[in-house]
């Protein structure tokens, strides 16, 4: 549409008016281009752990004035001029706090924080803002599981957010061995065959994107060993019941004897007192 509106009338101009008409163009264009919709900045984060929307670089920190916006409400902001904090809106009192760098810190991120943020930064008569979308990663936690069993994690990446930046991810175990598992689109499985003792504990699906961007999520797997059976244990308890039906079986043989004698001596008691 743009070609057929420069070229068309191209061909009914000299070269002067041509010259004013590009000008024209340019000056309608330039604005046009500047004002487009910034992208929102992709930022993976999971409910419970923490996020921090890193604020870009701008200005002389200590005369800017630093907005943080959550859906168009006020969370927090930074005047250079004044030492007072507003208060944060009740759902996000005492889970946010500004870096030293004016970057928004959310610990422990809740389900109602996936929305989109806003940083606005003042100096003097200049203005910048950066927006940023934060995606949900959810994983899996599986429930306890005996040793030898097939231990299962899935860790799956909100799909619009993983669409625009396609991450990477692998698995770290408790035992800090990567594996890499395998996916299905936004959705990633892990599976460790026979698990065992060293797979208790945190297992961390990294999700790396951008160049330096990672979100570990994390979960807690719990391993339970089955009892050892111990030989020795078993051997000593078996000896122990032998002992034990050995030392009743003599006692019967010695009650049995000592009941026998009695009456011998009874026996022969009688006698004498017959005698007499
Ligand atoms: C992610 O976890 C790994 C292993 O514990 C750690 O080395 C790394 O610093 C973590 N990265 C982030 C961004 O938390």
């Amino acid at each position: 549409f743009i070609a057929i509106f420069v070229v068309f009338p191209l061909k009914f101009m000299d070269l002067r008016e041509r010259m004013s008409f590009l000008l024209v163009l340019l000056l309608l264009l330039a604005p046009a281009h500047s004002y487009a919709k910034a992208a929102e900045i992709v930022v993976f984060a999971q409910v419970g752990n923490s996020v921090t929307l890193l604020r870009k670089p701008w200005g002389k920190n200590e005369n800017i004035h630093v907005n943080w916006y959550f859906n168009d409400q006020i969370l927090i902001y930074r005047n250079p001029t004044a030492s007072t904090q507003n208060q944060a809106p009740p759902n996000w009192q005492g889970r946010i706090s500004l870096s030293t760098d004016f970057s928004l810190k959310i610990s422990p991120v809740t389900e109602n924080d996936f929305g989109i943020f806003e940083c606005v930064q003042y100096e003097l008569t200049d203005r910048t803002t950066d927006k940023y979308k934060l995606y949900q990663v959810k994983m899996s936690t599986p429930p306890p599981l005996l040793s030898g069993a097939t231990l299962t994690l899935s860790c799956e990446i909100e799909r619009e957010g993983f669409n625009l930046v396609h991450p990477s991810i692998h698995w770290l175990g408790p035992d800090d061995k990567i594996q890499n598992g395998y996916s299905n689109g936004n959705k990633y499985t892990l599976s460790v065959i026979k698990a065992s003792g060293i797979h208790n504990g945190n297992w961390i699906c990294v999700v790396q994107y951008g160049a330096n961007s990672i979100l570990n999520a994390t979960t807690n797997v719990v391993i339970v060993e089955k009892a050892p059976v111990n030989i020795w244990l078993v051997v000593a308890i078996i000896g122990g019941i032998l002992v034990l039906i050995l030392l009743a079986g003599i006692a019967v043989i010695i009650i049995c004897r000592h009941r026998k004698v009695m009456k011998y001596t009874r026996r022969k008691r009688r006698f004498c007192c017959c005698k007499k």
